[in-house]
């Protein structure tokens, strides 16, 4: 047998996950550590985190699976999208990485437009320009740092700085690569016209692959430090949302996975590269070679519903608190909520934007307002399918759901209901490090391509088929919801003064 690793080096935590050549997980390990917030706005992070958590988790990995290096074929990285890490000459970090989460960037995302165009921008790059991207990090370190930007000679990503100390190689995975907006996202490269209108100097670009091609190999030093055979292959792999959509099967037009966790995300493969006009969905190169993807981010979803919970009913649990809401009607009597607690980031880029219930009578009790919150949390995710479909994804025949929301049946099929398409529940939830070991595996020639690997290894758990009776009156609702943010836009701005 063979063996493939995939590692993630997320917000959290780096994981390493071991996984055989027939697709079973044989083992996981992970180290976690932290993050700062030095300024309000701003979250960084030290790269040698992530190589010293890279170095533990591996070595734990190997030693509770007692498996050979030599046994492993292959290595595929995967990662929190995004990030800044700046080097110099010598591969020396210049400063903490600026984070995907980081929203310092304001300034920055409106010189990029000015200087391209919003739709140009758009047109080349996929999206619009977004305070988490790269692309604005680097011009805030440009306007705020001249000291450190003089001495820049390279640029990476959160997990191609692990992918140095692995193989010595600057090395990026073209998901990756679209996530930093300076890529010519049809072109699957990094766009001349972006690196000139912005003054970045191509030279400090590393030259991107494939999620199933070699990067590089296994050093002397990173085998003597993790473990590992020196000589072992690390492939492309891709970002955490690329690699996770390859990990639930995400990898073919039709097929949208939905991560039901403290955010929300959609994610749907295309087979040509998409773009939503405004660039209000991101759309990014997939992790699987020669596909791209569209992608919509709520970022409050299952967060939505715990923070409900812990701010009205901190002592009760998740079950009893939703079983009740099964006996209230579609659409709650009435009452609406929308989700936006933490600002939102599809369909409306906006951090003033706020949460809120519309429509309490006093005929609402608790039960109301826990169905209206997962109601809530589905018509807002809803608004990426639409744009989905605005876009010219032609069609949505599967939902593949995962993430702590998923448990919830009642959950599902209100889900379901208010999508109009069918669900599936899935026996793998390991996320984007057991994408990464896939596509690893796939590199090495266990199969002929992901998809294939993905019709193998992935199997559907469970089922929840839309109810017609309850779309027709969530699509009524629908509609009202879809007028409240532009209603109450300005209000939520003043507000948040
Ligand atoms: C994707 C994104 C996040 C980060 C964090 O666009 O911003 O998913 O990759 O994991």
């Amino acid at each position: 047998m063979s063996y493939f690793i995939g590692i993630d080096s997320s917000t959290t935590a780096t994981k390493a996950l071991l996984m055989a050549d027939d697709g079973s997980v044989v083992g996981v390990a992970a180290s976690s550590y932290g993050f700062e917030t030095p300024h309000p706005l701003w979250s960084e992070q030290q790269p040698s985190l992530w190589w010293e958590a890279t170095v533990e988790s591996t070595r734990q990995l190997l030693q509770q699976t007692g498996i050979s290096p030599s046994e492993i074929k292959g290595l595929g990285l995967t990662g929190q999208m995004h990030g800044l890490v700046l080097l110099d000459a010598d591969g020396r970090t210049l400063r903490p990485s600026i984070l995907w989460n980081d929203q310092r960037t304001g300034a920055e995302c409106d010189e990029m437009r000015a200087k391209l165009g919003k739709q140009n921008l758009i047109a080349i790059t996929g999206n619009d320009a977004l305070t988490g991207f790269t692309a604005p990090k680097i011009l805030w370190v440009k306007n705020n740092e001249p000291t450190i930007y003089a001495q820049v000679k390279h640029i990476l990503l959160p997990k191609d700085y692990v992918r140095l100390q692995l193989t010595g190689a600057y090395a990026m995975d073209k998901a990756g690569g679209a996530g930093t907006q300076l890529f010519d996202v049809a072109k699957r490269d990094w766009s001349a016209a972006v690196l000139e209108a912005l003054d970045i100097d191509p030279i400090w670009l590393p030259p991107t692959f494939e999620g199933t091609a070699v990067t590089g190999v296994i050093t002397t030093e990173a085998a003597a430090a993790t473990g590992l055979r020196a000589g072992t292959p690390v492939f492309g792999g891709g970002g955490d949302q690329a690699a996770a959509a390859v990990g639930t099967g995400a990898v073919e037009e039709g097929i949208v996975s939905l991560s039901l966790g403290t955010s929300g995300v959609v994610f749907a493969a295309a087979e040509q590269a998409i773009i939503e006009g405004d660039g209000r969905l991101h759309a990014f190169c997939h992790a699987v070679p020669g596909k791209w993807h569209l992608m919509g981010v709520m970022l409050s979803a299952a967060g939505s519903l715990r923070w409900y919970r812990d701010a009205l009913a901190p002592d009760v649990s998740f079950d009893e608190l939703l079983t009740p809401a099964e006996n209230i009607p579609a659409g709650s009597e009435g009452l609406l909520f929308l989700p936006y607690l933490t600002g939102e980031r599809t369909p409306h880029p906006d951090p003033l934007a706020r949460g809120a219930f519309v429509g309490l009578t006093v005929r609402h009790g608790q039960a109301h307002m826990t169905r209206a919150v997962l109601e809530g949390v589905a018509f807002g995710l809803r608004d990426s399918f639409e744009l989905m479909r605005e876009a010219g994804l032609a069609s949505v025949e599967q939902v593949r759901i995962t993430g702590g929301g998923a448990r919830s049946s009642l959950w599902r099929q209100v889900l379901a209901d208010i999508f109009g398409v069918g669900l599936v529940t899935l026996n793998a939830d390991e996320g984007a490090a057991y994408g990464a070991a896939l596509l690893a595996a796939v590199g090495n020639g266990i199969w002929p391509d992901v998809p294939s690997a993905c019709r193998q290894v992935i199997q559907v758990t469970g089922r929840t088929e839309p109810q017609h009776g309850e779309t027709a009156v969530y699509d009524q609702r629908y509609a009202i919801y879809r007028a409240l943010y532009p209603a109450l836009r300005e209000s939520f701005h003043h507000l948040s003064m």
